[in-house]
């Protein structure tokens, strides 16, 4: 049986790993608490996914998985992209960084497009390494509301969601058309064909 190591320590991801890669017949494994945490100093987010994948691989010797995610933003040249957790500060809260966010925004005229993008990387013992996105369209919205969630799901509105925030949809709708859960469908697809 296949094994793969998460990179992920976030334990709401982890769940949603296991179960589709459970269901492909791979034993997961949690991240080793030994194996230091990787500074994501990639300008993408292939980049730090692979950068993060690829040392658990070398740490561990199993095959490792990691994913990465940021907001773009197309009125501000697609900011804040890559340092989405980091945008109002390193530390910065998730409440801090919605406000810089429609602080910046301030002005801009609706629809102020933007997507999520989910990268997911699994890097292999022998080197090689396969990458899947999943990516969710939509628009960020005058002031925040909802209270699911978490980061950005208060301003996010996805397209055809009737002027709902993610915030104000249950975790199943959420998912149903997420970026990190279309990254999940397609790498189960990835794997499957492997
Ligand atoms: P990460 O790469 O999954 O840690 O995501 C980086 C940052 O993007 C997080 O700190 C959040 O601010 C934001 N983010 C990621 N996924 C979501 C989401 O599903 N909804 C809202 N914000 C998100």
């Amino acid at each position: 049986m296949t094994t793969f190591v998460l990179a992920t320590a976030n334990p709401h991801k982890k769940v949603e790993m296991e179960s589709v890669l459970s269901a492909l017949n791979i034993n997961v494994l949690p991240r080793p608490s030994d194996v230091p945490d990787v500074d994501e100093t990639e300008d993408t987010l292939e980049g730090n996914a692979l950068l993060k994948a690829r040392a658990l691989a070398d740490a561990t010797g199993h095959a490792a998985v990691a994913d990465d995610t940021g907001l773009f933003v197309d009125a501000l040249d697609g900011a804040p992209g890559v340092i989405s957790a980091r945008y109002a500060g390193v530390g910065a809260s998730d409440e801090e960084n919605v406000v810089k966010l429609l602080s910046m925004l301030s002005g801009v005229a609706a629809p102020r497009t933007a997507r999520f993008r989910t990268v997911i990387c699994v890097a292999y013992p022998d080197g090689t390494s396969l990458s899947v996105e999943g990516v969710m369209e939509g628009s960020i919205g005058a002031e925040a509301k909802g209270s699911n969630g978490f980061g950005y799901d208060p301003v996010f509105l996805p397209s055809h969601a009737g002027g709902k925030t993610l915030a104000e949809m249950t975790l199943e709708e959420k998912n149903a058309t997420s970026h990190r859960g279309n990254a999940l469908r397609s790498l189960a697809e990835a794997l499957e064909k492997r």
